[in-house]
């Protein structure tokens, strides 16, 4: 089957999608943007994690038929051209990137969290990034990089800036 959605602020057409192929793949392997990553394939881990209008979700989980005529935003579409977002530039001064697996969903959700929550506490941080597996950072670095972060988007006041999509979420 024929799928088309928006992503990334672009119209996209993925065809010959079998009937279970996932958003993960379509993404990563029909429209070339590697940034999610495939870790658990089982909504596990949150390497995944995307907004599909407007709403985070885990993209291994979605059918991509069932994206058809959404708009989703991969974390490709966080940066706007070669400026990164402040979130992705937190996880990267904080150090908190190392093999950086978990890096593009653990970005997405931070940034998913920032835009409901612009000055979380520590309790809300990892609340809200529970579902994201790190193996490596022990999370520390984690943490320091979401508290950079939403010292930086207060101060910008980008709290609401989610790209393609923000709107439907409310942010
Ligand atoms: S790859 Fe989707 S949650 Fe792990
Ligand atoms: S940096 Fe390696 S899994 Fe998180």
């Amino acid at each position: 089957m024929r799928v088309s959605f928006t992503v990334n602020g672009e119209p996209r057409l993925a065809d010959h999608v079998w009937e279970g192929e996932s958003l993960l793949y379509v993404l990563r392997e029909r429209l070339g943007l590697p940034g999610s990553k495939n870790a658990c394939e089982q909504g596990e881990c949150g390497s995944c994690s995307v907004y599909l209008d407007g709403v985070l979700v885990c993209a291994c989980l979605v059918l991509a038929g069932q994206a058809e005529g959404s708009e989703i935003v991969t974390v490709e579409g966080l940066a706007e051209g070669d400026t990164l977002h402040p979130v992705q530039e937190a996880y990267v001064e904080a150090g908190a990137v190392q093999c950086g697996f978990c890096t593009p969903g653990l970005i997405v959700t931070t940034h998913d969290l920032l835009r409901r929550n612009p000055s979380p506490t520590d309790p809300e941080i990892r609340e809200a990034l529970a579902g994201n597996l790190c193996r490596c950072t022990g999370y520390e670095k984690i943490l320091e990089a979401v508290r950079t972060a939403a010292g930086r988007i207060g101060d910008e006041g980008r709290a609401g800036d989610a790209g393609p999509g923000a709107a439907e979420a409310g942010a």
